[in-house]
Parts: structure tokens; sequence; C-alpha cells
């Protein structure tokens, strides 16, 4: 059985790495389609094509193909988690460079999600670029929102039905409006926090 320590332990991870992970994909998100109203345009005829007024649930999930497309390459361009660290068990030789055992080796999903070897125009918001084609060619650890290997996230397939049905959810029924005079920066604390939040206008489509 597990100690109330544990159990403590356990709520605290389930909260920190399920929430605030999530929460922020999907603030950046929304960012992102008040800063590309052709993106927002497609997106609202998929849901339309999908949904045709229902609300969205698990059945909709492989069809909503461009909504997921979008929580992608948001996460791409603003990893909500930025930075992942390893320590290798014995000395590794890496090319001209050794990894000495129990060394940290820091692992940025921010660099590798914008390397322009990878990514065509990587500071560009381009939710089309990810075709079934596309995902098969990237060489695998490149793009890694999620972490990889044993430790990687456990909430992976999860955040993605939530952050995708949540936006669909939310945008079928309300216009998101950005409402500041100044772009959002990124925060680079544990996760990567727009700052100073995403200010918006949120706005009935219909009665
Ligand atoms: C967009 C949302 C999410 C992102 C970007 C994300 C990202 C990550 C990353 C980068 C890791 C570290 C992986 C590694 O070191 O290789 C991780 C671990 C973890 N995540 Fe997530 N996560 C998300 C949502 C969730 C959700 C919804 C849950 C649970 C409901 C969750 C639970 C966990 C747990 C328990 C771990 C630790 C796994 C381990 O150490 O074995 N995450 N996550």
């Amino acid at each position: 059985m597990m100690s109330n320590e544990q159990l403590r332990d356990e709520v605290m991870t389930l909260f920190l790495a399920g929430h605030e992970t999530t929460a922020n994909t999907l603030s950046w998100t929304f960012y992102l389609l008040t800063q590309h109203p052709e993106a927002e345009s497609k997106l609202m005829r998929e849901l339309e094509q999908v949904l045709n007024g229902q609300a969205p649930s698990f059945r909709h999930f492989p069809q909503l193909v461009y909504t997921q497309s979008i929580v992608k390459e948001a996460m791409r361009l603003y990893p909500p988690v930025w930075l992942i660290s390893r320590e290798p068990l014995e000395d590794v030789q890496l090319e001209q460079y050794v990894l000495p055992a129990g060394c940290e080796i820091a692992l940025s999903q921010w660099v590798m999600h914008r390397h322009p070897d990878y990514f065509p125009e990587p500071r560009s918001f381009i939710p089309d670029r990810w075709t079934p084609e596309f995902e098969e060619a990237l060489p695998a650890y490149v793009y890694f929102p999620f972490g990889a290997g044993p430790r990687m996230c456990i909430g992976n397939n999860f955040a993605m039905l939530e952050a995708t049905l949540l936006l669909a959810g939310v945008l079928q029924q309300y216009r998101i409006v950005y409402d500041s005079a100044k772009p959002v920066a990124p925060e680079p604390s544990i996760t990567l926090r727009p700052k100073p939040g995403v200010p918006v206008r949120v706005v009935r489509r219909r009665e």
C-alpha cells in the first residue's frame, strides 16, 4: 500500500506533469491561432465537416487531422517542456566528445524543434507540414515534446486527445481574439509559459 507521502507525491506528479503542460499547450495554441487567421479558418472548416454541430468526443479524434496538426505545430514552436536531462550510466563516446558517467546531459526540445535541417521555415507556424510522409521521414528524437525512451511521458496519448478535443470544443463555440498590442514572450521556467499570459477576448459564435 502507498504511504500518505507517496500518494501526495503521485498526485503532485499528475497535477504538475498533467495539468500545467496541457494548459500551456492550449494557451500557446490559442495564441498562435489568433496570429494566423488562415489556420483558424481551415480549422473551423474541419470542425464543421467532422463534428457537424455535435460536441467533440473520443470517436471524432481520428478525423480531426488538421486540429491535431495544429496542436503538434504549437508544441513544436512552444514545447511545454523545453528541456529534459539524462545521466549516462557509463562513459559514452559521442564523436569527439566523451560524456562521463553521471554527468548531466541537457536535451532541449526548443533547440531541436526549431532546427532548420529538419523543419523548413523553422520559426513559422505551418500546421500543414505535419503530413504522414513528413512524420515518417522525421528522424527519431528530433521532435520530442513528450520526451523519449523508457521514461517518456505516460500521458502522451491522453494529452493529445485532451488538447485536441478541448481546442475543438472551445473554438466550435467561441472566437478567441487577442487583446493586447504586445506579443507574448516565452518564459522558460520548468514549463514554457506564455508571459504575461495570453490576454484575449472570448466571443460567442452564435446564440
Ligand atoms: C501536452 C501535455 C504534456 C507534455 C508536453 C508532457 C511532457 C512530458 C515530458 C517531456 C516528460 C519527461 C519525459 C522524458 O524524460 O523522456 C513527461 C513525463 C511524465 N508525464 Fe507528461 N506531458 C504532458 C501531459 C501529461 C499528462 C496529461 C500526464 C498524466 C495524466 C502526464 C504524466 C507524466 C508522468 C507521470 C511523467 C513521468 C514519467 C516517468 O518518469 O516515467 N503528462 N511528460
